[in-house]
This record gives C-alpha cells, structure tokens and sequence, in this order.
C-alpha cells in the first residue's frame, strides 16, 4: 500500500507547505540570531570582565599606597556582589590568594591555568582566559610604583548570558508561534475560499458525466468573485448551451426515429462489411426477422438467397462511387415458393463527415403484389379483349346462322330429298340450333346489365356451365344441375354469372375425368340470420380438395396453386361480388390424405353461397357499402 503523505487538498497542501517554510525559516533564524547573540554577548563581557579586573586592581594599588589594605577586602567583596561576577580575589605576586568574594581565602587556591596566567602578566598587559567549567576569567597587576605587589582576579558569572539568550529564545519562540498560528489561519480561510469554489465545480462536473441529461444541479452557486467564481459562471454557461443542443439533438432524434418507425418503406443502414447497423420495422417485416436480430449480421445472413447478392452489389457501388444507386429491381423467391417477391430499392451513401462515408442507407419498397397485380391486369385485359371478340364473332355468326336454318328448313321441305338425306338435313339442323345456343350463351355472357335485375337463375347457371361446355366433356364429368326454371334472384346478373364462373371454373381445374359436378339453386333461408331469406346455392365437385392451410388463403387475392394458369384473383373478386350483395360464403373440402379408409371416397369440395333476395338492399343507397357477411372456411 502506497503511503500518502502529501495531503490532497488545496488547503492542507497550502497549510503544510506554509508551515514547513514558516518553521524552517524561524528555527534558521532562532540560530543565527542566538548565535549572533552568543558572540555579542561574549564579547561585551570579555570587555566587562577585563574592565572589571583592571578596576579592582587599581583599587588595590590604591588601598596599598594609602596604607591601607583592609579596603582591598572591601573592594573584592563589592566586585563579587556584582550581578555579571562569580568570583573576584586578589592574590599576591606569586599566586596565594589574599582576598576572596565568597569562601575563606586561605583555603582559596589558584589553579594551574591561573598560576600560568601569572606568568606571562609579569610579561604584559592584562588578559582574559577560560577556566575550567567554561569559565571565563580576567585578570591585572596590581603595581605600586613599578613594584609588582599581586593581582586581581575576576571570574565571570555565565549565568547571566544564559539567561539573556534564554530570553531572546523565548521572545522569538512567542513570535513564531503567534505567526505560524496567524499565517495558518490566514492560509485556510484563503485555501477554503479556492477550495469550496472548486470542490462545487468538481462535483458539478462529476454530476453531469453520471447524468448527463439531469441538469438540475445547474446552475452551480457563484459563492466568490474571483477567476474561479469567473470559471464558475462560464461552466453554467456552457452547461446551459449544451443542454439547450441536447434539447435540439434529441428533438432531431425523435423526429428521424419517427420517420424511420413510421416511414412506409424499409430503412435498411448497413456498413462497409455489408452488415447491418439499423433497419426499421418494414423492413424487418420484408426479412422476417425481428429489428433487433439484425444488428451486426449481413446482408446474405437474413436476405433471400437470390436477393442478397443484388443488394451487396448496390450498397458496394454506394461506398465505391460515393453516389447513391436508384430504384433498382431485385426479383427472387420469397419465404413463400408460391409467391415471387419484387423489391425496388434505392441506396444511398450515409456520411458522418464531409468526407467519410460510413454507411449505406437501404430504401425498399415490397413491389411484388404491385407487379402481380400488374401481370393480373394483363391477362385480364387479354381476357376482356377476347371476350370482346368472342361476342363480337357470336353476333357475326348469328346472321348466317340465320340464313342456314332457313336454307335447310327450306331443304328439309323438298321432295326430292331421300330418306337418309333428310336424316342429315335434320342433324345439321340440330347441330345449327347448337350453334345458335352457343352463340346465344356467350352474347348473354358479356351483354353486362349496369343495373340489378330480376334474374333467371337458371339461364344464368346454364350460360355458364355451357361456356365450360367442352372441358366438362373432355374430362367426361357428370353435371348434376339442381334448379328450379323459374328461379329467380334480384340481383347484378352478369356479375353473379362471374361468380359461378369462376367457382364452377375452379371445380373443373380440380376434378379428375370421371367426376361429378354439382351445381345447385334453391330457394332458402340464411344460415346465420334464419329470418332472411334470399337464394341457397351450391357448387360441389369430387376433385382433389385443398389441405386446410390452403384453404385459410383462398379468398385472398394473387393467392394461387396454379403456378402458370391462375391469377389467384378468381375467388377474391368473387368474395367482395358476394359481400356487395350482403350475402355469406362458405368452403367444405377434404383432401385425399383427410380421408379415411380407401382414398377417394368423400374427396371434393363444396362451395356453398346465400344471396338475399331482397330489392330493398340495393335500394337503400347506405345499405351497399355495409355488407353484413363474410366468408368462413369450414373442413
Ligand atoms: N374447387 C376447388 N377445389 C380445390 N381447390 C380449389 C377449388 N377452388 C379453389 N381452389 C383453390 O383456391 C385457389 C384460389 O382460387 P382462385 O379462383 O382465387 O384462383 P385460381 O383459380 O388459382 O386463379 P384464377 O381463378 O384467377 O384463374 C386455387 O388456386 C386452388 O388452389
Ligand atoms: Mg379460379
């Protein structure tokens, strides 16, 4: 573990750096001046001391000459009471101690530094030296005339310069403390007013990384007016500026999350590694995998096969040329074998800087019912325009028609004729009533009344299960017509006639040569409200059925099994005739595999359709817009 031992904050790191200068500095300063002191000190009493002596010597001298040497005593005495002296005596010229300040004089002994002080004063002037103990010494001749009579000594009392280096310690220690302790308090109350600030800053900082949309800690109190209270203000500023494009950004944001939820169209964004980034619900629809799935896998890994290399291309093209590529049309097999998709997709390059671009954007659009139901729009008008010719033929044959059954009425009416010749006369003419049935049927076929009408049932299924004529003789079904002649219905016959057009149409594409073919009429009652009444009809065949998972789609439209031959549109379009004539469909069908026991037996399908019978429905204007059946598919 690492120590810390430098304190982190402003103000103790202030306080402590200012402590440590304050106290280096005072302690140097406590020894140059005690040092300073020291010498002065000792130099004054070095000069004090040697005055001393020389001053009790020549009062010695002087008490010798007045004869009087008892006042020598007296003036040792006098100097050892002074405050800077230890010790004062005075001893004759060999060293033996006369007088003493304090103790008995003939106890009193030199000592050996003393006794070579002697010595070299018999040389010269008086001097100062240091006894042992740290003692500080001065000493004088005592002279009367040139005779050299003893010396003066005088000790110094170092007790004195202690007590006046003590004192200056002590003064110098008071001042420190009180410095140190104003400086200190000084330093704080400047650290707090750096600190706080910032420390209020940090944390606002701090609080708008963890949150970076919570600004409400903003704006930070500006508690000083100094260059941070400055910083202060400007950090609230910027604050509030960034806010303020937050707000913007996100407003921007939602508005294309919106576009891209809500657009009409699949949004794709894919990367340089054809992977995707983003893709919006339609076009997660067109993949069928949800939104979330896509992100980080490719283009082949959720695409259709034959789809997926077309649209890398594209978005190849986009960062290669850095232009966007236009609507573009992918065909390939969808999810449903039955059902070919068509997409149109434009691609577009996608930039983050002026000259960087990071992603393709995908625009596709699902074209495919758009192009079925152009092919459908084809082949329909193929059919009108047949039809069209169809009746157009018919009624150029009826002309001629006419002029032979009158020529072989004419020829059936001659004489000459033999018996076997009238025999053909008579086939031909019952052939020509064919003819003239035929072309009868298919001009009632297409004559389409805009208006509803009264309608013979009968001739209207007649007509069509005539115009099927030749495949229900090819296939040898047999053709089980149930209705009354006189049936009526009120209703749009030609478009009625459609319907059974294509119902009995479809039993034909599913019967087998050999079938049965039912189609039936009555007059009945509704199976969901019993109180109305109206048209009962049936088209049954014993063909091969649908599987249930077939039959839930056939009222849809494009939705086909007959890969070449079928629109799709056949039961759709009759579908919404029913639901325009307030009436109900129902499906029975039952498939080889659905039956049990020997195969065929039960197979077919039955199509059930009820038609109010009722002039009012079509009378009422409200009415048409809100049929009130539907189509239900029942096993
Ligand atoms: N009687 C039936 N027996 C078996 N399958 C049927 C029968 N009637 C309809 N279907 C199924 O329903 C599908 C849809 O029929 P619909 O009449 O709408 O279209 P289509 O017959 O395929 O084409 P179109 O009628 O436009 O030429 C058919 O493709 C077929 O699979
Ligand atoms: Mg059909």
């Amino acid at each position: 573990m690492r120590i810390r031992w430098w304190p982190r904050s402003i103000r103790w790191q202030l306080l402590a750096s200012l402590l440590a200068l304050e106290l280096l500095s005072i302690g140097l300063f406590a020894v140059l001046l005690v040092r300073q002191q020291t010498q002065e000190t000792a130099s004054r009493a070095h000069t004090r001391l040697a005055y001393e002596a020389t001053s009790l010597a020549l009062q010695a001298s002087e008490a010798l000459q007045q004869q009087k040497p008892g006042w020598i005593g007296l003036s040792v005495k006098m100097m050892g009471d002074s405050p800077t002296v230890a010790l004062a005596k005075v001893t004759d010229a060999s060293g033996n101690v006369l007088f003493i300040s304090k103790g008995d004089a003939d106890q009193a002994k030199l000592e050996r530094v003393e006794l070579k002080q002697i010595e070299r004063m018999k040389r010269s002037a008086p001097g100062c030296f240091t006894l042992s103990g740290d003692r500080w010494e001065c000493t004088d001749a005592i002279y009367t005339g040139n005779a050299l009579r003893g010396f003066a000594w005088v000790t110094y009392d170092k007790f004195w310069m202690h007590v006046q280096i003590d004192s200056i310690l002590r003064s110098t220690a008071i001042f420190g403390v009180i410095w140190v302790m104003a400086s200190a308090i000084l330093v704080l109350v400047i650290g707090r007013s750096i600190a706080q600030p910032l420390s209020v800053l940090h944390r606002g900082a701090a609080a708008l990384m963890n949150a970076p949309e919570d600004v409400s800690h903003f704006p930070l109190p500006v508690m000083v007016h100094n260059e941070i209270g400055d910083l202060i203000e400007t950090f609230n500023r910027m604050v509030a500026s960034l806010a303020e494009q937050r707000a913007g950004l996100n407003d921007t944001l939602s508005l294309l999350d919106s576009m891209l939820a809500n657009a009409p169209i699949g949004l794709a964004f894919v990367d340089r590694n054809y992977r995707f980034v983003r893709v919006n619900q339609i076009f997660a629809d067109l993949t069928g995998v949800a939104i979330t799935r896509h992100l980080g896998r490719t283009l082949q890994d959720l695409l259709p096969e034959n789809v997926a290399p077309a649209m890398e291309g594209a978005v190849q093209r986009v960062f290669a040329n850095d232009e966007p590529v236009r609507n573009l049309e992918l065909n390939g097999e969808g999810r449903n074998p039955r059902r070919p998709l068509t997409w149109l997709i434009s691609a577009y390059p996608v930039r983050t800087t002026p000259t960087q671009v990071r992603w393709a954007g995908v625009i596709t659009l699902d074209a495919s019912d758009r192009k079925r139901s152009e092919e459908a729009l084809r082949r329909s008008e193929k059919l009108a325009v047949t039809g069209r010719l169809a009746a157009s033929i018919a009624h150029e044959i009826n002309n001629p028609l006419e002029a032979i059954t009158n020529l072989l009425f004419l020829l059936r009416n001659f004489s000459e004729l033999g018996e076997g010749a009238q025999q053909y006369v008579a086939m031909a003419e019952y052939e020509v009533r064919r003819i003239a049935e035929i072309t009868q049927q298919t001009l009632r076929f297409y004559r389409q009344p805009t208006q509803p009408a009264r309608t013979t049932l009968s001739e209207l299924l007649d007509s069509v299960l005539s115009l099927y004529q030749g495949r229900i003789n090819s296939l040898d079904l047999r053709v089980e017509r149930d209705y009354e002649p006189d049936l009526t219905l009120f209703c749009f016959a030609g478009e009625i006639r459609q319907v059974f057009a294509n119902l009995v149409g479809n039993a034909i594409d599913a019967s087998t040569a050999g079938g049965r073919l039912l189609v039936r009429a009555r007059r009945s009652r509704n199976w969901k409200q019993p109180a109305q009444e109206g048209i009962r009809f049936a088209v049954a065949d014993t063909g091969a059925g649908m599987r249930p998972e077939i039959r839930e789609h056939i009222f849809e439209a494009f939705f086909t099994t007959k890969e070449v031959t079928g629109t799709g549109l056949g039961l759709w379009v009759s579908h919404e005739i029913i639901l325009k004539h307030h009436g109900l469909v129902r499906v029975r069908s039952r498939t080889a595999g659905q039956t049990h026991g020997s195969a065929a037996v039960g197979m077919g399908t039955v199509f059930e359709v009820f038609i109010p019978d009722d002039p009012n429905f079509f009378a009422k204007p409200g009415n048409a817009a809100e049929p009130q059946a539907g189509a239900t598919a029942t096993a």
